[in-house]
């Protein structure tokens, strides 16, 4: 039965799935980030109907997916963007890859802004391209855009520029004022930007998830903006993205890079993407309710329990992003945790050399398994 409520214990164990099979049984696992939550009713019984039609012969383009995603863009972004502006994609990892390849420049590099996402890092080498880095400032009251950093090396010759924003790990959403700073340095430079927004959907009140792209028409037409049904809804397996391509050559140059490379239409994704965008703001709602109970549980048990440990608020993102420096774990804090506490997370050190000795916690479970995962940690370490 769906009844989409976010207490209930789903066991995913023995399911092929990466989050619950990698480790021993008596290991609870916080790390790759889906949810152990059931994905909305609307989106199950839209998978369910189109199976019982028993045929999956190849389909169309969908105009009815292209307006409500659209109309999703508009309704909870307020950015209008239009259907000849989406084309759909399996993966936002692919798609960073795909963009990197169609505007990567000769001689010129690419940047990112670490601790971030380890798929980064790989854009780099598949495609060919020197990679450098702007590492953001953990400063006092939270990480920050090190923007000195930042303009020295677009000004040492930069082609393409991936943002996370959210940010993963770190769960920062950016203000407008940081995203023009950084906008306007893109072009100044002539610097692509390819915007990663997979967790645009997951914002905490108080914030505002701002596409870059939607700030003037000079950075739409100078970015590409990844976006995704996945995170969201809790359907990564279902590899539904899309990326936003306001400017129309770089519609062709992305055309062009990813011609031949891609097979047709995901149906059984198609359908579930467009019951996601039109039937399911109020599983979101809820959802987000829920989540912010979650960051909030972990934030006090944190400042109770586990006062070695610092945490920034995450402001968007259901990951939280745990600095274990102080606490000196051996031989790290993803090893002690994982041995000693048998809780497994996201060992900080693959998101680059800053998250040494930082943890990632993914807070998308029910109550209880944050719950349980917290005093096992707790435990551990008194
Ligand atoms: C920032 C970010 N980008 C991309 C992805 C993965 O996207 P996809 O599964 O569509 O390749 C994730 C998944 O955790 C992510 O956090």
């Amino acid at each position: 039965m769906n009844t989409n409520n976010f207490e209930q214990l789903i066991d995913r164990k023995y399911t092929n799935s990466i989050k619950w099979d990698l480790y021993p049984e008596d290991v609870l696992p916080l790390w790759v980030a889906d949810m152990d939550f059931e994905a909305p009713q609307p989106i199950v019984a839209a998978l369910q109907q189109r199976i019982d039609h028993h045929v999956f012969g190849y389909e169309g383009p969908d105009e009815e997916l292209l307006k409500a995603i659209c109309d999703w863009v508009g309704r909870r972004h307020h950015w209008t963007v239009t259907p000849d502006q989406i084309m759909l994609m399996t993966g936002v990892v692919s798609g960073m890859n795909w963009v990197t390849n169609a505007f990567k420049k000769e001689g010129k590099k690419l940047l990112i802004q670490p601790p971030v996402y380890p798929p980064f890092f790989q854009v780099a080498k598949n495609t060919d391209t020197d990679l450098v880095e702007a590492p953001l400032i953990c400063a006092e009251d939270g990480y920050q855009i090190d923007f000195d950093e930042f303009e020295k090396q677009a000004a040492a010759g930069v082609g393409v520029f991936i943002l996370c924003n959210p940010h993963n790990p770190v769960g920062r959403v950016y203000t407008r004022a940081e995203l023009e700073r950084m906008g306007e340095i893109c072009l100044r430079y002539g610097i692509t930007i390819c915007a990663d927004e997979i967790h645009c959907d997951l914002v905490y009140p108080g914030h505002e998830h701002i596409s870059i792209a939607s700030l003037s028409d000079d950075l739409a037409a100078n970015t590409i903006t990844l976006m995704a049904a996945s995170k969201t809804f809790n359907i990564p397996g279902l590899n539904f993205s899309f990326a936003v391509i306001s400017n129309e050559e770089s519609r062709k140059q992305m055309k062009k890079a990813a011609s031949g490379m891609t097979g047709h239409a995901e149906i059984l994704a198609n359908a579930a993407a467009k019951a996601a965008f039109t039937e399911c703001d109020a599983w979101l709602e809820k959802l987000l309710v829920y989540l912010e109970g979650n960051r909030d549980y972990l934030l006090d048990f944190i400042r109770a329990e586990l006062p070695e440990i610092k945490c920034f608020q995450p402001q968007g993102t259901y990951l939280a992003w745990l600095d274990c420096r102080s606490l000196k774990l051996e031989p790290d804090a993803y090893h002690f945790f994982l041995e000693k506490a048998k809780v497994a997370l996201n060992d900080g050190k693959t998101f680059g050399k800053q998250g040494n000795n930082f943890v990632r916690l993914n807070f998308g479970c029910p109550r209880a398994t944050l719950q349980e995962a917290l005093e096992r940690m707790a435990a551990a370490l008194h």
